[in-house]
């Protein structure tokens, strides 16, 4: 039978996913106020485009998770896990502006069109600004499920960019390894999406017929 909490208990998972999902973020804190990092910049761009990205596959992960196991109630924590792959992404991106622009806006702008990894990180990022500014309930009334649903949508190109901006970084060090595992966990997970909109339009087919 499908698992199926209680409003207490999915209160206290919610809780949970909230917590541990800030660990990540105070182990930076923590090792930077305790000055225990030999290239402070370099893991801590690092570590959030990391984070930006995990957060980015689990949040994919949560409607297929939700098909095959019939757990309804992941779906009540997606907003979050979106809202923390935003988090770590601007955090990700002021550790770039701060630390290697010192937030000077012009000669970011060059680096961001210099850089094509950065062109299309920059890119990524951009484009998950509206998803976070529309995560609301208020947001989702106004404007409509449809549309909503359609911008939403933007998270299947904001991944994959995630991964070519991961991929062209780590060209330079000729380093494929990480890329490739994530670009092919991405595929699955969006892949795993088309298999399912093709069923369904094929039984639709089939049931007019
Ligand atoms: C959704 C957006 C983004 C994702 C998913 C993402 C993800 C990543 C990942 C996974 C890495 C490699 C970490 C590692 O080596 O383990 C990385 C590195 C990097 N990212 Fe991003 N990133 C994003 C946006 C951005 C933006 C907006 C910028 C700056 C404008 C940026 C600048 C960088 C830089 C400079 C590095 C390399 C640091 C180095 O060479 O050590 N990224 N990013």
């Amino acid at each position: 039978m499908a698992f199926n909490p209680t409003p207490r208990q999915l209160a206290a998972l919610k809780a949970a996913v909230f917590a541990l999902s800030l660990l990540p973020f105070f182990k930076l804190v923590w090792l930077t106020a305790s000055d225990q990092l030999v290239e402070p910049l370099q893991y801590i761009t690092r570590a959030t485009g990391d984070w930006t990205l995990y957060f980015l596959c689990i949040t994919l992960a949560v409607t297929p998770l939700r098909r095959l196991t019939k757990w309804n109630w992941v779906l009540k924590l997606r907003r979050m896990l979106g809202l923390y792959a935003f988090f770590y992404a601007v955090l990700h991106f002021t550790t770039f502006l701060w630390f290697d622009h010192f937030f000077d806006l012009a000669e970011m702008w060059k680096d961001v069109l210099k850089r094509p990894f950065i062109t299309v990180g920059f890119t990524a990022f951009v484009l998950l600004i509206p998803l976070a500014l529309t995560s609301t309930n208020g947001m989702v009334r106004r404007l409509g499920g449809k549309r909503w649903q359609w911008l939403h949508r933007l998270v299947y190109v904001v991944a994959p960019l995630g991964i070519l901006h991961f991929w062209w970084m780590k060209a330079a060090k000729h380093d494929f390894s990480q890329p490739i595992l994530f670009g092919l966990i991405v595929l699955a997970l969006l892949g795993v999406r088309v298999y399912w909109s093709r069923a369904k339009a094929a039984a639709s087919t089939r049931a007019a017929a």
